[in-house]
């Protein structure tokens, strides 16, 4: 028995281990999303602290599996007919083996709970600052900015301070960047007298904790309403590094992704230039007025006049970079590549960032999405319950290719459906928001 130990047990110890080995050290998938793989600081010193800990942790496991076997082979009642021999209290085992693990475990939080203040520095004035709002389910981006203006189709001019963006963060590259992680909260009295608080507690869209987490530059920071938690993420190079909501937060906390873009900091002086323009093709002509039948008609119109609208209006913002609203800026929607919750691509057969990332048609993502956001195009649709009917309280994107209908004191009001048609024409509209 003990030679048959020998010869099958140890070889398989000595395959996990290797096969262990190969979860560590950057040997880990290349999935975009590997704590192993780290692109900036912080990742990097979570790493540092995590490899030679890990080994600590194998080496003695290993043991304790090794020392059991051993012992349960070698001190074996050898006939298998009596009781072996039983021990009780070595007094000095005993506090050894108590004292042992006090000790490293004392060892390892001196090391964790210096990396954790480490990472809860302050990066100071020169890092870029960043409000994150993890909402029902995307990410909202604001980035304060010097002031610019904002020109209306009317010619009329606003100041702004802020860009609004959702999905996708871009940053520039070798900066800290200090990150204000956050949940949406808005009190009743925010979303109107139509919002009745008995049934707005259980669909408020914005009472739920998400969690920030792009794996290769930092660790997770848990986006509370009502709280504010600062996450530093600097990123070493250029790059696309994607992560995913990592607190449940509903039906659809799955399709939660988002993914912070790294340019130079010339592409993204560039990038955050164009976000401040106003949008390229305005919801209103200049003299106020959008001709029927158009996308801009579509948007801003409601499903109860004449000609149909979508009032799409209501939750999205389509003519102001700064403002923010229910569901995400849409001013420069075609300058992303990703749409709801930056799980589908809005751009043709992008290159794949990431194991599991749908590829394809991006403009067949973007008019279905807003057709039927429960197409089983999208595989596991993106759950919501209805924006509009029957308590008016919105959470997630609405399906507008069913009729709807709206009893409100007795009196019933059918809204017509969304047909494939409009939901391309508003698409296309949306594409040329670059
Ligand atoms: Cu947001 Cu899970």
């Amino acid at each position: 028995m003990a030679r048959k130990f020998g010869r099958r047990i140890l070889p398989l110890m000595a395959l996990s281990a290797v096969a262990l080995a190969g979860c560590t050290s950057g040997f880990g998938p290349q999935n975009r999303q590997n704590t192993m793989r780290p692109n900036g600081p912080a990742s990097q010193d979570i790493l540092n602290l995590f490899t030679p800990w890990f080994w600590v942790a194998v080496v003695i496991g290993v043991g304790i599996v090794f020392a059991t076997f051993y012992v349960a082979i070698k001190f074996r009642d050898k006939d298998g007919t009596r009781r072996p021999k039983q021990t009780h209290g070595n007094t000095v085992l005993e506090i050894g083996w108590t004292i042992i693990p006090a000790l490293i475990l004392a060892v390892l939080g001196v090391f964790t709970v210096q990396l954790i203040w480490k990472l809860a520095k302050d990066p100071g004035p020169g890092a870029m600052k960043v409000e994150v709002v993890g909402k029902q389910w995307w990410w909202q981006f604001t980035i304060p900015t010097d002031p610019y203006e904002v020109v209306k189709p009317d010619g009329s001019k606003t100041i702004a301070k802020q860009v609004v963006t959702s999905g996708e963060l871009h940053i520039p590259t070798g900066r800290a960047i200090n990150l204000n992680v956050t949940g949406c909260d808005l009190p009743v009295k925010e979303l109107g007298p139509k919002f009745d608080p008995a049934t707005y507690a259980d669909n408020n869209p914005c009472n739920v904790i998400h969690s920030f987490w792009i794996p290769e530059l930092n660790g997770k920071a848990d986006a509370v309403p009502g709280r504010n938690h600062r996450l530093v993420i600097q990123a070493d190079k250029p790059g696309t590094y994607l992560g995913q909501c990592a607190e449940y937060c509903g039906l659809s906390h799955a399709n939660m992704r988002m993914r912070v873009i790294a340019q130079s900091p010339a592409d993204y002086e560039a990038w955050l230039a164009n976000q401040k323009k106003g949008p390229v093709v305005p919801l209103t002509l200049a003299n106020g007025t959008t001709p029927a039948g158009t996308a801009q008609a579509m948007i801003l119109g409601s499903q109860s006049t004449t000609p149909l609208g979508f009032a799409c209006t209501n939750c999205h913002v389509f003519d102001d970079p700064s403002k923010v609203n229910y569901g995400p800026n849409l001013t420069h929607l075609a300058s992303r590549t990703t749409i709801a919750g930056a799980s589908y691509p809005i751009i043709d057969n992008p290159t794949p960032q990431g194991t599991g990332e749908i590829t394809g048609a991006g403009y067949e993502h973007l008019w279905n999405w807003i057709y039927n956001v429960n197409s089983s195009q999208f595989g596991v649709p993106m759950q919501n319950t209805d924006c509009r009917f029957p308590t008016g309280v919105c959470v997630g994107m609405p399906n507008f290719s069913e009729t709807q209908q709206q009893t409100v004191k007795g009196k019933t009001t059918v809204y017509p459906a969304m047909t494939p048609e409009q939901a391309q024409t508003i698409a296309n509209y949306l594409k040329e928001q670059k």
